[in-house]
């Protein structure tokens, strides 16, 4: 399965931070916020990822993660014009996309605790996968609900009356008709090719799986300041308590068997002195 990460849009409400550089590229605690999703998509085993950002933020994105092979992994990098949806992903992503199965992340999406995703990616067949994660406020959110035995008979974005507490969190699967499927959306009101209607698309077919996420795993958003601080925060708590850090991509790169010793050493090696290539040389030998 390949990946995207989605890195664009306008990040308005984080204004005037997003001057310096777009949402994802800002820091949760202490590391650039798109180092997270690609974490979640490496942990799930998939190692030919495209970054889609602005025209204006690419560059940016592609000097900080260059080709990915430190990481032992395949990037590349698109362009999204303007932000006209989720699901326009997809068509910028065409050809990264072909014939082949394809997980999305929203950039700024974090996900902390055990999702199984490498067996539920191993075992994806076809059709569409999401997720849905308890919130209080659901009405922020996609929504979808679902029957006693699991099926979704709903799907809503951002519904002022919620049929469940059931947000639909940022991370997909689809199967190869999902760029014919974006190709056929009709843009929402507010001008948006939207995921849920894709959703939808797949749910007609009857080809959605909805998995519920259990409260054991955090979902973080990152969307305005209080969120991010938060978000931070919850990250500090964890790296602090534990003494690992969370989303270190050579470390995960190293776990995954992805890279071998000698080269997360040589990672290390090229990383000026800081705690970030403490860790590094810790994970390197073994301390961890
Ligand atoms: O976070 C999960 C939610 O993400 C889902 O529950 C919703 O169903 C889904 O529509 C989406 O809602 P948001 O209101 O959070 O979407 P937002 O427009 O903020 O976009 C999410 C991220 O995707 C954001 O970091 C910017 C990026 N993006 C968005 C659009 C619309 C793009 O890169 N390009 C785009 O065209």
């Amino acid at each position: 399965m390949k990946g995207i990460v989605l890195a664009g849009g306008l990040g308005t409400r984080l204004y005037p931070t997003t001057l310096v550089a777009s949402k994802q590229l800002q820091a949760v605690y202490d590391k650039p916020m798109i180092f997270y999703p690609l974490a979640t998509l490496m942990l799930a085993g998939i190692r030919e990822i495209l970054v889609i950002s602005t025209p204006t933020d690419l560059p940016r994105f592609e000097s900080l993660l260059g080709d990915g092979s430190v990481w032992g992994i395949e990037l590349s990098y698109a362009s999204q014009a303007e932000p006209q949806g989720i699901a326009q992903a997809f068509l910028v992503g065409e050809h990264f996309v072909g014939r082949e199965p394809v997980a999305l992340i929203l950039g700024d999406n974090l996900f902390y605790g055990r999702m199984d995703l490498d067996r539920i990616v191993r075992d994806f067949r076809e059709g569409a996968v999401i997720f849905g994660y308890p919130v209080r406020d659901p009405e922020r959110y996609g929504v979808v609900a679902l029957d006693r035995d699991g099926r979704v008979t709903s799907l809503e974005e951002k519904p002022a009356r919620p049929k469940s507490n059931l947000a639909i969190a940022g991370i997909y699967l689809y199967d190869d008709r999902v760029v014919e499927l974006a190709r056929s959306l009709k843009p929402s009101a507010r001008g948006e090719l939207e995921i849920t209607d894709l959703n939808r698309a797949y749910l007609e077919l009857g080809k959605l799986q909805a998995i519920p996420l259990g409260r054991g795993i955090a979902w973080l958003d990152t969307g305005t300041h209080e969120s991010l601080l938060e978000a931070a925060e919850f990250i500090a708590a964890i790296e602090r308590r534990q003494g690992l850090k969370i989303a270190c991509l050579e470390e995960v790169a190293y776990r995954q068997g992805f890279i071998g010793r000698s080269e997360l050493l040589r990672a290390a090696e090229a990383m000026p002195p800081s705690p970030y290539r403490e860790y590094v040389e810790l994970v390197a030998a073994e301390q961890t």
